[in-house]
């Protein structure tokens, strides 16, 4: 037993300084911050039981150090304090017992509650108001000088106060605070080396390691040779304690954070005032709800008692001041073993690797696999098979894997590369131009049938009932179904010879079935799944479109015009006059119309001329740019109906023509509408299209002679008939009506007045 204990302890302390060498010289770690802090706190909890196996190098006996050897040493004018950790609500509790415990009987703890900003701590020194040193935190006694590389930072001031009204600066102040990306920032800073990479790769050179943690980056880029480099970066300093200082009198915390306001440094300001510890819980669940919407990345809250006497009462244990507690929120990064990769077609085809994780407990949660996005990214961020990688797991996001960790590889890591073909039909995938993805292009390869018809009969789409994935795959697996149609064409005898199909249960489903066809037209179009075409789309689309029929015509017409302007586009580039990038993007454009040049051109009057501007590198004549002209022109009238669309781009608008013209489609839609689906939209919602297709009866006194009336609703395309049956679609109705108003009512007609009747014809 005591044996035990001896080996864990020494076990953990190994693995601990190993970790601090990692972290702070070689700024590779391979464990999280908060993997980190795990194995601390339990080599602190043994050595706290069993003191007597406490060893004198132990991890918990010193002060980390960052101390790199590129720099010259600074020492620090005070020691730079660490925090001990809080986890829960219960270890603050007993934090407030062990200091009230210190405080005299009747001391009363207000508290300042601020985030724990997740990047590294800075010590800068000011001398009458100029800076004139910043320093890392290094053993907490010495630091690395990097005064040229944080004099980059903008954020950070030269000269204080930055607003000479606020008097006169103090003869020395020397303040703490952190430097961190912005995620923005990171992320901009990530896509960046990511396209510098793709680049690299084209030209066959090694890429560069990819950018993983934002806080190891930051660290990074302080610690670069040239300060013209850490430049570059677009690294924030927010400063939140003063270390030391000449000629300034403050009492509080809270009132430490508004003099470094007020001398224009960058200071959190959502730090919150709080009463007492019940007010400081009260706040904690709100602030962990914000953390992602923060600007940058936050590991935790800092609380602080707010009297500086009080602080200084309390004292330092070790290396963290008694005064102040870091609360820890649950981590939501972890590393982990990458096991393997197993590969998804969704119902558009797209091929998604997922990551096959050793289990690990992240956030409350046991993760064992990943999102990895797709394989372009897996070769960016150069993920192997077999290696540790960081997961993130945070808010209701799926878990994903950020990176991994390159330190902790032993060589036998393997390449992760795409499939050649579908793993489920074997097809040979494809990836478009441009794209990320790899996709399976086989319309009836099983597995994205499967996707396609769950996601079909799905609740917001289709929504029939009694047909889960078990249902769709028996019915696949029988020959019943092939696509979304045939479902409208499953009967009561095939379905029976089933095993598991009762006759209630039968009943039931063709009942949902037969509901399901007269679905709003705007939700069928939802349940078909065309890319980027949701509820919102749909319902944009249904706006424009009465029915799948003009749909199609349109897509139809829209393609002839493709194709016409493509041949066109093929005649006048076929020898090659001109080269260089300018002209490049210009055949793209060209072999791309659709998507980059209609949308430009939709109410051009002068389309010649601008073709002609737009052109002119290419140096065509001035009859070959008439050419391309009169063959844009008929595309434009033809996607002018699409393009038009408020909130529909052009890459949508390519999508959707494409679906509609894709034959296995239309033999889809073709299908369905003989099974009697609903593809048409409920009158009242096309706009534009007035009253086309509406039977009106008229009775009582109009505002103008009723001929008037007559006229004006066929001139919107409406009917006006004599007498009231059920296809009437509204009586309007004057001054003392007869009975046809009775008659409607009986024949639940809609009754309107003269002015709704306006209302309708302006929509
Ligand atoms: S106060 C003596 N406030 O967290 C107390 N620290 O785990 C000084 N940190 O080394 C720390 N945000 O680098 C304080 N708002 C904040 C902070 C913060 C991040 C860092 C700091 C410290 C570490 C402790």
């Amino acid at each position: 037993m005591s044996g035990d204990i001896h080996k864990r302890v020494r076990e953990l302390s190994d693995e601990l300084h190993n970790h601090i060498y990692r972290y702070h010289v070689l700024n590779n770690p391979i464990i999280t911050d908060a993997e980190y802090d795990r194995l601390f706190r339990e080599l602190q909890d043994l050595e706290a039981e069993h003191p007597q196996h406490a060893l004198p190098d132990s991890p918990t006996q010193r002060v980390g150090s960052d101390l790199s050897g590129d720099f010259p040493k600074a020492r620090h004018p005070a020691p730079i304090l660490s925090l001990s950790n809080a986890f829960d609500e219960a270890d603050l509790v007993n934090w407030e017992e062990r200091n009230l415990r210190l405080l005299s009987e009747d001391a009363k703890l207000q508290y300042v509650l601020q985030p724990k900003l997740d990047g590294l701590a800075i010590v800068i020194s000011y001398e009458n108001g100029v800076l004139t040193r910043a320093a890392t935190r290094g053993n907490g006694e010495f630091g690395d000088d990097v005064s040229a590389n944080v004099k980059t930072i903008r954020s950070v001031p030269l000269r204080i106060p930055v607003n000479s009204d606020r008097g006169a600066p103090p003869s020395r102040l020397v303040v703490r605070g952190e430097i961190l990306f912005h995620k923005e920032s990171f992320q901009a800073l990530k896509r960046e080396r990511e396209a510098r990479n793709r680049e690299r790769e084209a030209r066959g050179m090694k890429p560069l390691q990819a950018y993983v943690n934002a806080r190891n980056t930051a660290s990074g880029s302080l610690k670069q040779k040239d300060s013209r480099e850490t430049a570059k970066r677009k690294l924030t300093a927010y400063i939140y304690a003063i270390v030391d200082s000449d000629g300034v009198e403050l009492g509080s915390e809270w009132e430490t954070l508004r003099y470094l306001r007020d001398m224009g440094f960058n200071v959190i300001t959502d730090a919150a005032h709080c009463q007492d510890l019940d007010d400081v819980r009260r706040r904690l669940d709100a602030w962990e709800a914000r953390r992602d919407d923060l600007p940058f990345e936050i590991d935790g809250l800092v609380l602080k008692v707010d009297s500086l006497a009080q602080a200084r009462e309390l004292g330092v244990v070790g290396k963290d001041p008694r005064g102040a507690i870091a609360y820890k929120f649950p981590a939501e990064e972890a590393t982990t073993k990458l096991v393997g990769i197993t590969i998804g077609v969704g119902r558009t085809g797209k091929v998604t690797p997922t990551a096959q994780l050793a289990p690990v407990f992240i956030g409350g949660v046991t993760v064992s696999n990943a999102s990895l996005h797709n394989y372009e990214q897996v070769s960016a961020l150069d993920i192997r098979q077999g290696d540790r990688v960081i997961v993130k797991r945070s808010g209701d996001v799926i878990p994903y894997v950020i990176g991994p960790v390159a330190g902790a590889r032993d060589g036998s890591e393997t390449q992760i590369t795409p499939p050649e073909s579908c793993p489920f039909c074997e097809t040979k995938l494809r990836q478009p131009a441009g794209a990320v993805d790899w996709f399976c292009p086989n319309p009836k390869c099983r597995e994205r049938v499967m996707r396609t018809l769950e996601f079909f009969v799905s609740r917001g789409a289709m929504d029939i009932e009694g047909m889960g994935p078990q249902t769709i795959a028996a019915l696949i697996e029988n020959e019943l179904i092939e696509d979304e149609a045939d479902i409208f064409y499953l009967t009561a005898e095939p379905l029976l010879a089933l095993e598991g199909f009762a006759e209630k249960k039968v009943e039931n489903l063709l009942a949902s079935i037969e509901g399901a066809k007269a679905r709003p037209f705007e939700q069928m179009l939802t349940s078909l799944g065309i890319d980027g075409v949701g509820s919102t789309v749909a319902a944009l689309l249904t706006d424009k479109f009465a029915s799948a029929q003009d749909l199609l015509d349109t897509a139809k017409g829209v393609e002839a015009a493709e194709e016409a302007f493509a041949a066109t586009v093929e005649a006048l580039l076929e020898d090659e006059r001109a080269s260089g990038a300018d002209v490049e993007k210009l055949v793209y454009r060209l072999n791309h119309p659709l998507t980059e040049l209609v949308p430009r051109y939709l109410d051009a009057s002068d389309l010649s001329e601008r073709l002609a501007r737009l052109l002119k590198p290419l140096a065509l004549s001035e009859a070959e740019v008439a050419a391309i002209a009169a063959s844009l022109s008929p595309l434009i009238a033809a996607s002018k109906p699409l393009h038009s669309i408020e909130g529909l781009g052009p890459v949508l608008v390519e999508n959707i023509v494409e679906w509609f013209t894709d034959e296995h489609n239309k033999r889809v839609l073709e299908k369905m509408l003989e099974a009697g689906v609903n593809m048409r939209a409920e009158e009242k919602d096309v706009a534009g299209s007035g009253l086309e297709g509406k039977t009106f009866v008229l009775t009582g006194a109009m505002s103008v002679p009723r001929g008037e009336i007559k006229a004006l609703v066929e001139a919107h395309g409406g009917k006006v008939t004599g007498s009231v049956s059920k296809k009437t679609s509204y009586v309007v109705a004057g001054d003392a009506p007869g009975s046809k108003v009775d008659k409607a009512l009986k024949n639940k007609v809609p009754v309107i007045s003269e002015a709704e009747l306006r209302a309708l014809i302006s929509g």
